[in-house]
């Protein structure tokens, strides 16, 4: 198509898209191109501004290694992954999920782990955490013989891939349910952390005048025959952060009961105070299908310096 004015550009992208055999593709490419034409239109987006957005994904991919994805941030960042996850989840949006964000920190390969074991594997300052779980169908049948990955930030705000003093797979498990959908480990109560703002998702939050707290948080990863897997994360009732999420992931069903207990504890070794939480998930039936790992490796040299951001009032 000759272009005569601005509007046949539109046309002519969306004509050509049409060759695409695969139905979806062609839809997905449609949509993107009308919504990325009518942004530029409705703020007359100058050349300058286009260059400096085409720079801004080449940065995202330059930061993006083997041990941290800016692209699965930047997605959180500006809540489409949790958008995407609530469209998909709890009757397509319609009712409560245990579903919520993957995240950047989901390894695969966590180390297989006894019920009621630990997942503190070095030296981890912090209360002690004694979880338990169960899983449910939406009928609330057990679910048994479930594999359900566990993983965490440690008490200081790093998860172990980002943080070279920690064991490999430190606060990771993998655990199996039993006959009554249940499983149970002992772990130190994660705390809220920064994610990195040393790339282009920082430069977006500092425009934005937003901090770059996520609230601490259990990451829950379930999956068995006949299941949808279920992608979870829990987070602890009492942190400051709770409704100022930078990845938007809190759900009011999300918020989990971290009771703080004093006195002894399950564990002789555990010091008061110590919390303990209990929840039902529910998984829904389908198809049974792990991610792709956002990451493969683990930091290291020097443990990272994370800055916090404040937020503008
Ligand atoms: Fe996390």
């Amino acid at each position: 198509m000759i272009i005569e004015r601005q509007e046949d550009v539109t046309r002519a992208v969306l004509a050509e898209i049409q060759r695409a055999p695969d139905a979806r593709f062609r839809e997905i490419m449609s949509a993107f191109v009308r919504h990325m034409h009518d942004l530029a239109r409705e703020v007359k987006l100058t050349e300058e501004e286009l260059r400096t957005a085409a720079g801004y994904v080449v940065q995202l991919g330059k930061h993006t290694t083997e041990t941290h994805n800016e692209a699965v941030l930047i997605a959180g960042s500006l809540g489409l992954s949790s958008l995407v996850c609530l469209l998909n989840n709890g009757d397509n949006g319609q009712t409560e999920t245990d579903a919520s964000l993957l995240g950047p920190f989901w390894r695969m390969h966590s180390p297989a782990t006894a019920n009621g074991g630990s997942i503190v594997r070095s030296p981890t300052p912090g209360p002690a955490l004694f979880v338990r779980a169960w899983f449910k169908d939406t009928a609330g049948r057990p679910i048994a013989g479930a594999e359900v990955d566990i993983w965490q930030s440690s008490p200081e705000g790093f998860y172990e891939n980002q943080d070279p003093a920690q064991a490999d797979m430190n606060l990771r498990g993998k655990f199996t349910t039993g006959i009554d959908g249940h499983i149970a480990f002992r772990s130190v109560k994660p705390a809220g952390y920064p994610i990195p703002v040393d790339g282009p998702v920082g430069e977006l939050l500092r425009a934005q005048g937003r901090h770059n707290m996520r609230p601490a948080h259990l990451h829950f990863l379930a999956t068995r025959d006949e299941f949808k897997t279920l992608i979870s994360q829990i987070y602890v009732n009492d942190d400051p952060h709770l409704d100022s999420d930078v990845q938007f992931g809190v759900t009011r069903h999300l918020i989990g009961n971290y009771v703080r207990h004093e006195g002894p504890a399950p564990a002789a070794d555990a010091a008061s105070p110590w919390y303990a939480l209990d929840h039902t998930f529910v998984m829904e039936a389908g198809e049974s299908k792990l991610p792709r790992a956002p990451i493969r490796g683990k930091a290291t040299g020097e443990r990272p310096e994370l800055p916090v951001l404040q937020r503008r009032s």
